[in-house]
């Protein structure tokens, strides 16, 4: 079974709590989108492999750490995911980009795919697939076969904010896939949106309601 991490550490969770107050703007919610996802990236990649270098400094020769140059391929889920991908770029600049465009039908909650752009190694790389809100878990586990039916074998998740049936339904469809999250919240409303949660990820980051 994959294992969920959740980052407690006390700046991610103040400035999601500052993402959770419906009084925050359009634009200080998009730049903590951006200050937090930077800080859970820092976690997540704890465990990047490293190899030895040899580096002169300005007094002597000597054996260093660097990374191993794992490549890496970040994956948002749009479009809230792309309030993400700057963040994670911040860290590690050259990872590859590829996009997946799913939304959930208002009625069903069912996600439904509208666009799928992978690099094409897809299946070399280590992938970051990245939305904030993992809610029925029905877009991330979708998002998540579509990356595997490119090829990747190497996938994580992160998100912001998980509902307890989204990591378990997550973990169900993709016992291989590592959980990164800021935040369990308690469970789901009628309208499948996470409480306490932070409202419509989308239209925060975007201003669209
Ligand atoms: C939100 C969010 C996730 C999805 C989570 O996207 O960004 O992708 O809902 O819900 P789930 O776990 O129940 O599938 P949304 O469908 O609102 O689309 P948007 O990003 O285009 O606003
Ligand atoms: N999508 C969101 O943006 N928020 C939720 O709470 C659930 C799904």
């Amino acid at each position: 079974m994959s294992k969920v991490y959740v980052f407690d550490h006390p700046l991610i969770q103040h400035k999601v709590s500052m993402m959770r107050d419906k009084k925050t703007t359009t634009k200080d919610f998009r730049q903590l989108a951006q200050e937090v996802v930077t800080l859970m990236t820092f976690e997540a990649t704890r465990d990047l492999p490293l190899k030895d270098v040899e580096i002169e400094t300005p007094i002597c020769k000597g054996t260093f750490k660097m990374l191993a140059g794992e490549d890496i391929a970040i994956v948002p889920i749009l479009r809230a995911g792309l309030g993400f991908l700057d963040g994670v770029l911040s860290l590690v600049p050259n990872a590859k980009v590829g996009f997946v465009g799913l939304y959930r039908d208002p009625d069903t909650h069912e996600p439904v795919e509208y666009y799928c752009k992978l690099p094409e190694d897809i299946d070399k790389r280590k992938v970051f697939v990245v939305d904030p809100m993992l809610a029925t878990g029905g877009s991330g586990a979708d998002a998540v076969q579509l990356i595997k039916d490119k090829g990747a074998k190497d996938i994580s998740f992160m998100c912001l904010i998980a509902a307890p049936e989204g990591i378990e339904a997550m973990q169900k469809a993709h016992p291989d896939v590592d959980i990164y999250i800021a935040a369990k919240d308690d469970h789901l409303n009628e309208n499948a949106y996470i409480v306490p949660g932070l409202g419509d990820a989308g239209d925060r980051l975007y201003g669209t309601k």
